[in-house]
């Protein structure tokens, strides 16, 4: 286990076996849809690369970067799209895929942009989910895991940019934040 981390939240096994069944279902629920998975860096990446590798069906995938969180603890309320989307999203089944939903505002600021362009459907997966944070009315449809209001890495997530390749989801040591 890194030096950095006090506990481990979700093992690296537990990981394994959610993205297989949540795969399992996104297989079955866009069969024949040709999906486009869409990605917020940089935190999905790993989330995503696991979900495909047991996701059977003819599928795309895309990424959009979006800065509303400025690496420390805290969540900032401006944004600026650091990275649009290449495909057309018109008339796609699109699946947004996220590390972890928490107060909900990223989804609230791209979500309008997105259903503007008229997709034919659009849901939310997100390996975490941190409901107790939430400020705007974001309901994923596809959820890994339901965690208490406390700030975790791994999997993706990060502190300072760091810890983004733990394969688990853990909690800080006290002396990281000092
Ligand atoms: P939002 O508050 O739902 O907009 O979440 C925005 C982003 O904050 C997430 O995509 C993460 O990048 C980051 N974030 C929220 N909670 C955590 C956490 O516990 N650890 C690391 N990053 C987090
Ligand atoms: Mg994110």
């Amino acid at each position: 286990m890194n030096n950095d981390i006090k506990e481990i939240l979700i093992s690296r096994e537990q990981i394994d076996a959610k993205c297989i069944e949540l795969a399992a279902q996104i297989s079955e629920d866009y069969k024949d849809k040709k999906p486009l998975l869409i990605g917020f860096l940089r935190g999905c990446v790993p989330f995503l690369a696991k979900l495909m590798d047991h996701t059977e069906i003819d599928l795309e995938y895309d990424f959009m970067d979006i800065s509303t969180y400025f690496g420390g603890t805290t969540q900032s309320d401006t944004y600026k799209i650091l990275k649009d989307l290449d495909s057309d999203i018109t008339g796609r089944h699109v699946l947004i895929v996220e590390d972890i939903v928490d107060t909900g505002t990223t989804l609230n600021i791209v979500l309008p942009d997105l259903l503007s362009k008229k997709p034919a459907s659009l849901e939310i997966i997100t390996l975490l989910d941190k409901p107790s944070k939430r400020k705007h009315n974001i309901t994923p449809k596809y959820i890994g895991f339901e965690i208490p209001d406390l700030f975790v890495v791994g999997f993706g997530l990060d502190y300072k940019q760091l810890y983004r390749n733990l394969p688990y989801v853990g909690l800080l040591k006290d002396h990281v934040y000092k």
